[in-house]
């Protein structure tokens, strides 16, 4: 398991009012890509749910989301979200390096802020195991930080979030974006929409 202790992900989840990531609105990248129809209801992962403001956004808008964090507190403020929107969603504390998930069984896989965490050992085995659970021809939203935040291991460049994914998935497109974020600072990210290769 990759983080829970040494990063203490429920101890930061104690001060939710303060997470760096956490917008109280759904992605705009996620939104866009719903209004604009390119994603559509169907069997949905969110990988991490944080809080679960996306996650409660996707049900909202039809689709059928499962999710899983490595922190109680965040999914239990994410079911407490779920419950006051009146939406089902599978809930499960558990390792997105692990998915405890059938083969083929999602349509789309969102993933804000999961992959930069994991550690280099275990890259492979989350983009292994993304990859088994979706469906072929489902999609992959993954947005993860970019290199313009500094030089750090887990901030990407292009040509690494390529190199890792294009064995796996078909890149639709990918996007460098900035965003000001929870704590009101201003962050860089790419956003890649990928379709899993058959
Ligand atoms: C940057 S936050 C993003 C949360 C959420 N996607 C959002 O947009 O609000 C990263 C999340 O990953 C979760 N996490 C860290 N390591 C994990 C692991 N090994 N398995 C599952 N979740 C993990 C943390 O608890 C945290 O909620």
């Amino acid at each position: 398991m990759s983080s829970r202790h040494d990063v203490g992900w429920d101890r930061i989840y104690h001060h939710p009012e303060n997470l760096p990531w956490e917008l109280g609105q759904p992605r705009n990248v996620l939104m866009k890509l719903v209004e604009s129809r390119r994603l559509v209801p169907g069997k949905t992962l969110d990988v991490c749910c944080g809080v679960g403001t996306n996650t409660v956004y996707l049900a909202k808008n039809g689709f059928e989301v499962s999710t899983l964090d490595i922190s109680d507190e965040a999914i239990r403020f994410a079911k407490e979200k779920a419950a006051n929107a009146d939406v089902e969603i599978g809930f499960l504390v558990g390792d997105f390096v692990n998915l405890p998930f059938r083969s083929e069984l999602f349509d789309f896989v969102f993933d804000f802020g999961c992959f930069h965490h994991v550690q280099l050992n275990e890259r492979a085995s989350f983009i292994k195991g993304v990859q088994t659970v979706l469906k072929p021809n489902g999609t992959y939203l993954l947005v993860c930080f970019s290199y313009m935040n500094g030089e750090a291991w887990n901030y990407f460049t292009k040509e690494e979030i390529v190199k890792l994914f294009e064995g796996s998935f078909t890149i639709e497109k990918i996007k460098h974006v900035s965003s000001i974020e929870g704590d009101g600072i201003k962050r860089y990210f790419y956003e890649v929409l990928m379709v899993r290769l058959k």
